[in-house]
């Protein structure tokens, strides 16, 4: 039977007008530059930086300056704050709009950490609506930028309260709101409950960016069809696959899905990133939180643990290139197979494609 494309939906937050669903999510010690940078190269439009704290903002951490650095082809960006005191998110606007620009302004009320939820901020803004939408109404007050917030299901199974915030959220004047499917108690295990997130995109008329299990093109349509959400927030399944976004949209416009890179197109696509993140931190440092992708991007290549063990010991990049480059000569002959790597069971591709 002939498989009817996707059609494709266009969305706003504020005037930035996106035309593909998915939008690279705020990743704490990872969407820096670099990564943002090598998604960007394969199709991810609209990006957001890590978290930050509104506090390190106003007293300039140095951590500050490379969270927010960005260049002229990382556009549009979306900039994500932390922080339960509307004086400080006032005053940590004042230093953001003085030093950058950015497309969109979100405020995180959804990280499930203990050292965030103790001081009452992230997910523990879900407790208290009244507070958010309170803090939501100083940024829409104090900025031109887009507002956007970013919530989870609700706190716990017992107080599964999105669609109540999210109608608050809108009232206070903000321009979409990013939604990840699970309780605070859940954390990232467990699966994203499509139905809360559809019943919050139901109640309310501005842009809603589904969150959750995304791993795959496969991943992203069942979110859009399930919960008719507009947009979805691209997470760990970008880890090792910047792929992702461009697979998406050919899965989205022919039906099919696309094949998975040639290993060395992974390859290559792990010396760039290794040489971004080397020009951006310098050479030790780079190489060293270059460390983790090694693994995501080796995820599904036969033999790996040895290399693995390896690159993990590595903190010069000439070191790292060398075990990079030992994998083209390993690849030769290898079997992947792009259903397992996507994670997925074959009959379910079957079935739901
Ligand atoms: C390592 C890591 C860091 C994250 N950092 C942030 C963050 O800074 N801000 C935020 O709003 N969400 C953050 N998240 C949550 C993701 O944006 C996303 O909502 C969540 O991972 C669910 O999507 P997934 O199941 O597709 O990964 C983070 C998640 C992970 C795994």
């Amino acid at each position: 039977m002939e498989k009817k494309p996707y059609t494709m939906k266009s969305f706003n937050i504020g005037s930035g007008k996106l035309t593909t669903p998915c939008i690279l999510a705020p990743l704490s010690g990872i969407s820096d530059l670099p990564f943002r940078m090598v998604n960007r190269s394969f199709g991810c439009k609209y990006a957001f930086t890590e978290m930050l704290s509104a506090r390190s903002l106003i007293c300039k951490s140095p951590k500050t300056n490379k969270i927010l650095a960005s260049v002229p082809e990382d556009r549009p960006l979306g900039v994500q704050l932390l922080g339960r005191d509307p004086e400080d998110l006032r005053r940590a606007l004042d230093v953001l709009q003085r030093h950058y620009t950015f497309d969109s302004l979100d405020l995180n009320a959804a990280c499930p950490a203990k050292k965030v939820t103790r001081r009452g901020e992230g997910a523990a803004l879900m407790k208290e609506p009244p507070k958010l939408q309170e803090l939501l109404r100083t940024l829409v007050t104090h900025t031109d930028m887009p507002v956007t917030v970013k919530i989870r299901a609700g706190w716990d199974k017992n107080s599964i309260n999105a669609r109540d915030i999210a109608l608050c959220a809108q009232d206070a004047g903000i321009h979409a709101i990013f939604i990840h499917g699970r309780t605070r108690s859940q954390k990232y295990n467990g699966s994203v409950d499509y139905r809360i997130i559809r019943d919050t995109k139901a109640a309310v008329d501005i842009p809603v960016i589904g969150s959750g299990d995304i791993l795959s093109p496969f991943h992203v349509k069942r979110m859009l069809d399930a919960t008719g959400c507009d947009g979805v927030a691209v997470a760990r399944g970008s880890f090792g696959n910047p792929w992702l976004f461009e697979q998406t949209a050919y899965f989205l416009t022919n039906s099919r899905m696309p094949l998975r890179p040639s290993q060395d197109e992974i390859i290559n696509t792990m010396v760039m990133h290794l040489n971004l993140c080397c020009d951006f931190y310098g050479e030790h440092r780079g190489t060293v939180l270059f460390r983790k992708f090694f693994s995501w991007y080796t995820k599904g290549f036969p033999h790996i643990r040895p290399q693995r063990t390896r690159a993990f010991g590595a903190e010069q990049k000439d070191h790292m290139l060398s075990i990079i480059e030992e994998l083209r000569f390993a690849a030769t002959g290898s079997k992947l197979n792009p259903l397992e790597i996507y994670g997925l069971q074959r009959n379910l591709y079957q079935e739901e494609f």
